[in-house]
Order: structure tokens, then C-alpha cells, then sequence
């Protein structure tokens, strides 16, 4: 017996490359909410199955026009800038993050605050299609945990970070942690208190230990959360050789790139994800590769403060390199991962070309960078999915029912004969957070387009 049944018409990956479409199979969902059985048009039980399921009312059939993607992952993001997206874009990383983002985030001490901003980033992020985040939140393990509660609550899958930034130097006084050794029992308690949450959380939470880039960190704390990573398996993240001062910060320091610091601390795991990587060696993609690191690719946020577009299909094609993408709210402006698909694209083949008109055509760009929307479809979903090693960004046996149901009739479709893959194609290039009909998480619906218009209204 499944919980539910869904008769639809499905997009999504089988690889990097290439993706399946589905049309108008059965996807049976179980009482936990993963896929248990897809059946095709062709086979035996099918008109039985929908007979069955419909008389027991577990039968939903999507209307004509309407299509269900995986559900977004967005691989990196800062909850507490959410309060700054789409402003102080006007300076380099190092004064934005001092001007602007440290202030911002120590505001995180009032809980209260913490609350209004986290609350409406969630149901944001959800109305936008993204079911599972890779959070950075701040240096408070209290507000953090918030963070972690409202994912759960509202029913999202949330991976959460307490950043650590404990060096006295680099970081302000009114924001960081007073000693690494402060720093270290804060994660330490975060990561026991969000395994306590999972234990009531269907669709997940996991606490991820979060050195906030190797300038912000003292060796002791670095050390230090290696040892905490591996003693309760858990992710890692960071931010990795994002622009050329902090890339050039780490190279003067330990005469070596992030990736080969990083390792030196045992915080590149198959389990660790880094943000950016626009400056990596071959010897790092080499070594992310071994590792099974993954890369969270943020193209908005690189068209700010990367100083280079991250060569993705290298790491992809070349080096095998687990890879998905992040909004990185607020260095990328956008909570939408469709923004950042249709940017992924548009940087990798300004990457190919070359952007500069007086340079020879020949030596303008790095042939071979562009990627395709499968690929940055891909980045968004499956990509993101093996990342974070859950079962999840791919419709197959196995995986959780993490959706979106997509309308496409206010898209430009104008022929009942349009090839699937053009409608795909218009989806993702076109579609805007109004052509989200529903989410669902884990086999529970957390947003109906419809129903909360109506509860507006009322
Ligand atoms: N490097 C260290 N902190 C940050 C941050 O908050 N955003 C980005 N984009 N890069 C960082
Ligand atoms: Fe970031």
C-alpha cells in the first residue's frame, strides 16, 4: 500500500547530460515519502493502480499543462543576508563583508529578529521551489538552532551551519567567537542539540560544521572541527578560493591553495561541500575529486565578488567533481535557483567566449567552459542531491517525493504538439515563482499556490 499516487508528466536527470522525461507515468509514494514504484503508461497494473487509488481517494492527476520537476537544492546560502539581498552589491568581498555583512549578521544575537528574517527565508525559499538548503546561519549556536526548528516546522530540509570565525585579527569584536575554544563547544552542543531535532523531523535536519573561510580561523579551531566533523559524521562547509584576495590570503599564509589547507585539517570529506572554487588548481580539482568534496556553484554571486567564473565543466567533465549550485543569498541577489540555473549558463558561455572585444577571438575566452541548461538543470537537482549524499534531487526508486509542480499555461506554449523538451526548455528559462503550483517535501505538501492566495483574500 502507498500513501499516495501521482499521475504526471516528469523532468529530470539521469546524468549531467542527459534528462528523462516521464510522461504521464504513476509515481507511487510511500507512507515515509520516498518514491517506492514508477509506472509507466505500458505497463499491466497501471489503469488498475489509478482505479484503486482513486476509490480510496489517494489519487492526485495533474491537470493538462502542468509538470512536476525535482524540487531545488540549493547548495550554499547565507539565511541571516536574506535581510540584504538585492542591496550592498556596490563593493569588493573584503569591504562588503565588513561594511556591510558583519554588522548585518550580528544583529542575530536577538533571537526575536532571528525569527522574523529566518521565517520569511524559509517560506520564500519554498514558493521558489528550493526543498533542501545548504545554510550558513551565524556565530550564535541559539538563533542558529532557530533556524534549524523553523526548516523543521515548516517542513523544509534544512542542512544548518553555526559559522565559526574565532580569529581576534580578522574579525571584528562585535562579531565572532571569543576564543576557538568558545567556538569549538558551541559547535559541538549546535551538533548534538540539531541531531536531537532530526529525531522529530521527518524530512531531515543535519547540523553542519561551518568554518567560515580559512582567513576567519584560527589553526585551532580549523583543527578542532575536522576532529568535531569526523567524530559525529557530519557535513562540512566553507567557502573555498572564491576571489582573488581571499585565494591570495590563504596562499600567503600557508603557501598553499584552500583546497590542500583545508585537507590539512580534515575538512575536505565526501561530506564537505565548498562554495565558489572560481580559483582552483588542477592539483585541487584533482583533489576534490579523491576526496568526494563537492563544489556549491554560485554564478550570481561570482558575477560580484568571484573575480572569475568557476570552470564548471571542467570539474565536471575532466575531473568528475561532485558539483550542484547555490544562491549564496546575499552575495547572489536571488533566492531562485531558476535565476541561478539561467545564470550558471550565461557565465559558463561568457567564460568560453571571452568577454573583452580587443582581444583576438582566438584568445578571448577558454574554449570548451560552456555548459548546457541540462547541465545547470542537473547542477540544481541530481548534482546537488550526490553533494550532500541524501537521496534526493532525482525522480527515481528510492528517492524522497521532494516536488514542484509546475504550471506552464502563462508560459509562452501556444500548440498542444510542443515538443516536451522545448516546454522543459521555456520552464526553466521562463518560469517565475507564480508558475509554482505546489511543493511537496518528503511526501508532505508544504506550499499550494492556490490555498494560500485564497487565505490572503480571506
Ligand atoms: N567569504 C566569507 N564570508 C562570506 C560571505 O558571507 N559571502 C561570500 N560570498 N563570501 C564569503
Ligand atoms: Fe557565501
Amino acid at each position: 500500500m502507498f500513501k499516495f499516487v501521482v499521475k504526471g508528466t516528469a523532468f529530470s536527470s539521469i546524468d549531467s547530460k542527459n534528462v528523462a522525461i516521464f510522461e504521464n507515468h504513476l509515481f507511487c509514494i510511500s507512507e515515509t515519502g520516498m518514491i517506492s514504484k514508477i509506472i509507466s503508461p505500458e505497463e499491466r497494473e497501471y489503469a488498475s493502480m489509478i482505479q484503486e487509488y482513486s476509490l480510496n481517494n489517494k489519487f492526485q492527476e495533474l491537470p493538462q499543462g502542468q509538470y512536476i520537476l525535482p524540487g531545488f537544492i540549493d547548495l550554499h546560502i547565507h539565511a541571516p543576508q536574506w535581510a540584504q539581498a538585492g542591496t550592498a552589491l556596490d563593493l569588493p568581498l573584503y569591504d562588503w563583508l565588513n561594511t556591510y555583512t558583519f554588522p548585518l549578521e550580528a544583529k542575530f544575537s536577538d533571537a526575536q529578529f532571528a525569527e522574523k528574517v529566518y521565517s520569511d527565508l524559509v517560506e520564500q525559499l519554498i514558493k521558489n521551489g528550493t526543498t533542501t538548503a545548504l545554510y550558513f546561519a551565524t556565530v550564535h549556536r541559539k538563533s542558529s538552532l532557530l533556524l534549524a526548528e523553523i526548516c523543521s516546522e515548516k517542513g523544509q530540509r534544512g542542512l544548518v551551519g553555526k559559522v565559526v570565525m574565532d580569529d581576534q585579527e580578522q574579525n571584528p569584536d562585535y562579531y565572532r567567537d571569543a576564543t576557538s575554544d568558545v567556538a569549538l563547544a558551541e559547535t559541538e552542543l549546535f551538533i548534538q542539540e540539531v541531531i536531537e531535532l532530526n529525531k522529530q523531523t521527518p524530512q531531515g535536519v543535519y547540523p553542519v560544521v561551518t568554518p567560515r573561510f580559512i582567513p576567519s580561523c584560527t589553526d585551532d579551531s580549523l583543527k578542532g572541527l575536522g576532529a568535531l566533523a569526523a567524530k559525529y559524521d557530519v557535513h562540512i562547509q566553507s567557502h573555498c578560493s572564491e576571489s582573488d584576495w581571499a585565494h591570495s590570503f590563504v596562499q600567503e599564509r600557508f603557501g598553499k591553495n584552500d583546497a590542500f589547507a583545508l585537507n590539512d585539517f580534515g575538512l575536505l570529506t565526501e561530506k564537505a561541500v565548498m562554495a565558489h572554487c572560481g580559483f582552483l588548481s588542477d592539483e585541487d580539482m584533482k583533489l576534490f575529486s579523491e576526496k568526494g568534496t563537492a563544489v556549491a556553484h554560485c554564478p550570481i554571486s561570482n558575477a560580484y565578488f568571484g573575480n572569475a567564473v568557476t570552470p564548471i565543466a571542467k570539474l565536471l567533465n575532466e575531473y568528475q567533481v561532485e558539483t550542484g549550485l547555490g544562491s549564496d543569498i546575499s552575495g547572489g541577489f536571488s533566492p531562485s535557483l531558476f535565476d541561478n540555473i539561467r545564470q550558471a549558463v550565461i557565465s559558463s558561455r561568457m567564460l568560453a567566449d571571452g568577454v573583452d572585444k580587443d582581444c583576438c577571438s582566438e584568445k578571448r575566452g577558454v574554449s570548451g567552459s560552456s555548459i548546457t541548461l541540462n547541465e545547470a538543470f542537473y547542477l540544481a537537482t541530481a548534482g546537488g542531491g550526490e553533494s550532500l549524499s541524501l537521496p534526493i534531487g532525482k525522480l527515481a526508486v528510492d528517492y524522497a517525493w521532494d516536488v514542484q509542480i509546475i504550471d506552464s499555461k502563462r508560459l509562452p506554449i501556444f500548440s498542444e504538439e510542443e515538443p516536451l523538451m522545448d516546454v522543459f526548455q521555456k520552464i526553466l528559462y521562463l518560469a517565475r515563482p507564480e508558475n509554482i503550483e505546489e511543493v511537496w517535501i518528503q511526501g508532505r505538501k508544504v506550499h499550494d499556490k492556490n490555498t494560500r492566495e485564497l487565505e490572503v483574500q480571506k
